[in-house]
């Protein structure tokens, strides 16, 4: 496993580190989820004997499980082979003395008395103002000093000014970014991520897959894969995208397989910093390109529909259409659908009072699309 310097904190990290927000589960008879322990933990195990050295995760993982079967996976010797990254829930940091709590906290479910990285967990522009004036400077000097945490980050999911804001604001050891060829200009975007490494901060690369979906292309993306020279697959394809970017310190992938976890040791075996030439960067600038020209309906969230007097959230719905449309994801739909409804209210749905459609300067057929989505996500 390839391993390269972690800015300037004088070691060195593997290029492919282990997320573990997507660990494989069981369901129990009453419908909820809990991690299959013994399987994540020979996986968490695997990718350290195969050279991982970075472990990924956060208080909110798989419902707060995930802490606690990472920090059975490090036992037996694995801690000491590990640099190993929580997350302070910035969105339960009521007052000040609550960042202190959470972290012991985390410490004992995690059972080690120190993370070698602490990150304030996906800051947007607002939620790191909050985290100002709470003075999260004064308590990260503070943990690092008493030893409960070796060095101090943020993870990021807002826009490129907001990331510029706060990599400039503090001496951060290091910043996590959601990071592949489809979001490039979106998020922290490859502006940032430059920026980040001429400062000299390293720079943790989450969702290389999008989450996954980028493994599992839509069928005329994975035409165009299979007749490229290069026999890749579409996981190896975005792996080496990103790993392009030698900014792109460690790149963490949440596997839940012990097959993905397999083929990724291997393509992370062998790719490094400019891998790609100047034809694989084009063909990868044309599949992002067909990605984008899925559209299942021309919305450009403009917002005029807004807001519905029924609470709809049409813009966010009609996101995550496309989106599901784009990576033929019918699952994602459902998914992310009951989400926005439920964020929203559960009588958040379309009465067909047309107020939307009268406004709409694309002229969608917003009210039919809605009762499509709404039909879709029933289906079995
Ligand atoms: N700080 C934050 O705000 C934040 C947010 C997101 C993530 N993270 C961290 O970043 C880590 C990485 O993000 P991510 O888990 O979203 O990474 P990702 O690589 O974008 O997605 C992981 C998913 O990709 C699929 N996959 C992995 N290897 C594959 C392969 N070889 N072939 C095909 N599919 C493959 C699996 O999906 P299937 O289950 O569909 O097979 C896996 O669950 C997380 O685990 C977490 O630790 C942090």
């Amino acid at each position: 496993m390839q391993k390269v310097p972690f800015g300037n904190l004088g070691f060195d990290v593997s290029r492919f580190g282990i997320g573990t927000m997507r660990l494989p589960t069981i369901k129990h008879q009453d419908g909820t989820l809990s991690i299959d322990q013994e399987k994540a933990i020979a996986m968490i195990r695997r990718g350290i004997d195969g050279g991982v050295n970075y472990v990924d995760t956060a208080y909110g993982y798989h419902q707060g499980e995930s802490e606690v079967v990472t920090g059975l996976a490090l036992q037996d010797g694995y801690r000491e082979k590990t640099l190993l990254t929580t997350k302070l829930p910035c969105w339960l940091v009521k007052e000040k003395a609550d960042m202190d709590k959470l972290l012991d906290e985390q410490l004992e479910k995690l059972g080690t008395p120190y993370v070698d990285f602490y990150l304030l967990h996906s800051l947007s522009l607002d939620s790191y103002h909050r985290m100002k004036e709470l003075d999260y400077p004064e308590f990260f000097e503070r943990a690092i000093k008493d030893g409960r945490i070796r060095h101090a980050g943020f993870s990021f999911h807002d826009d490129k000014d907001a990331f510029l804001e706060i990599i400039d604001d503090y001496p951060w050891d290091m910043a996590q970014i959601q990071f592949n060829y489809l979001d490039d200009q979106t998020q922290a975007t490859v502006d940032g991520l430059l920026y980040a490494g001429k400062k000299g901060i390293p720079v943790v690369i989450m969702e290389p897959l999008r989450g996954g979906a980028l493994g599992f292309p839509p069928e005329e993306i994975l035409e165009m894969m299979q007749n490229n020279h290069r026999k890749y697959s579409p996981a190896e394809w975005a792996f080496r995208y990103t790993a392009h970017y030698q900014q792109a310190t460690t790149i963490l992938s949440g596997v839940n397989t012990m097959e993905q976890l397999e083929e990724n040791l291997r393509i992370f075996n062998h790719i490094t910093p400019g891998n790609l030439d100047k034809d694989d960067l084009r063909f990868i600038a044309k599949v992002k390109e067909t990605y984008l020209s899925r559209i299942a309906i021309g919305c450009t969230k403009c917002n005029y529909c807004m807001p519905c007097p029924q609470g709809v959230n049409i813009p966010r719905i009609f996101e995550i259409y496309n989106d599901s449309y784009r990576f033929d994801s019918p699952h994602y739909l459902k998914h992310q659908y009951q989400f926005v409804v439920r964020a929203e209210s559960e009588g958040a749905r379309c009465v067909r009072c047309g107020q939307c459609e009268s406004v709409c300067p694309q002229q969608l057929p917003i009210m039919d699309t809605l009762e499509t989505i709404e039909e879709m996500v029933k289906q079995p």
